[in-house]
């Protein structure tokens, strides 16, 4: 493989090619117990900064990790009864990114409404079967997921992909029909002892 291969298809960051591809899923994001000692966590998912955090409400936010102020840490802020503050001048988040907070301001200028300008990157979380699972892109419902047992068993996806738009995806069926036309796929079919499996030609 060569490296500008490599770098499209191991980019995921916003923008580029996989990275757009891989923000039609969920993805699992952490444990629903790993909040509940500290309620905020730091997390990097598909290359962004993000924190995670469950307020008094019982509501999971996923939004940008760093304040729309001066840049200060938001996984050392605070969470309320709805949202996160944070912890340098206050100014407070609900999940969607919006600032429904901001101490000084809304007490040295009542009924201002520079915090309807706010909007902090912000992505749907929901917890599932103890986990907590992020989108980063488009919103196909987190569909058909099923709980047997009280067990996790698994989560489908439904994806509406526009044919012929989404460059990652031709990318990668490119990537598959190369694979399965040099004989790599029949190989490794080949190889686990398999019988009677065949590829179908991916869908166009
Ligand atoms: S840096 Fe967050 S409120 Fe000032």
């Amino acid at each position: 493989m060569d490296e500008g291969t490599n770098r499209t298809l191991t980019q995921t960051g916003a923008g580029t090619p996989m990275g757009g591809l891989l923000r039609r899923y969920w993805h699992p994001v952490a444990a629903v117990a790993e909040l509940d000692d500290h309620p905020v966590k730091a997390v990097r998912l598909l290359g962004e900064d993000l924190a995670l955090y469950r307020d008094r409400a019982g509501t999971y936010g996923l939004i940008d990790r760093h304040c729309a102020h001066r840049r200060a840490d938001l996984t050392c802020g605070i969470v309320e009864g709805e949202g996160l503050r944070c912890g340098y001048h206050g100014w407070r988040y609900d999940h969607t990114g919006r600032c429904v907070e901001q101490p000084y301001e809304d007490t040295a200028e009542p009924g201002s409404r520079s915090k309807e300008r706010i909007l902090l990157k912000a992505y749907k979380v929901e917890a599932l079967a103890g986990l907590t699972q992020g989108l980063l892109g488009l919103a196909p419902k987190l569909a058909g997921s099923r709980l047997v047992d009280g067990r996790f068993m698994g989560v489908q996806q439904s994806i509406a992909v526009p044919k012929g738009k989404d460059a990652g995806l031709l990318f990668l069926r490119g990537v598959v029909e190369e694979a399965k036309r040099s004989g790599l796929v029949a190989r490794a079919i080949e190889r686990t002892g398999a019988k009677g499996v065949s590829v179908a030609p991916l869908a166009r």
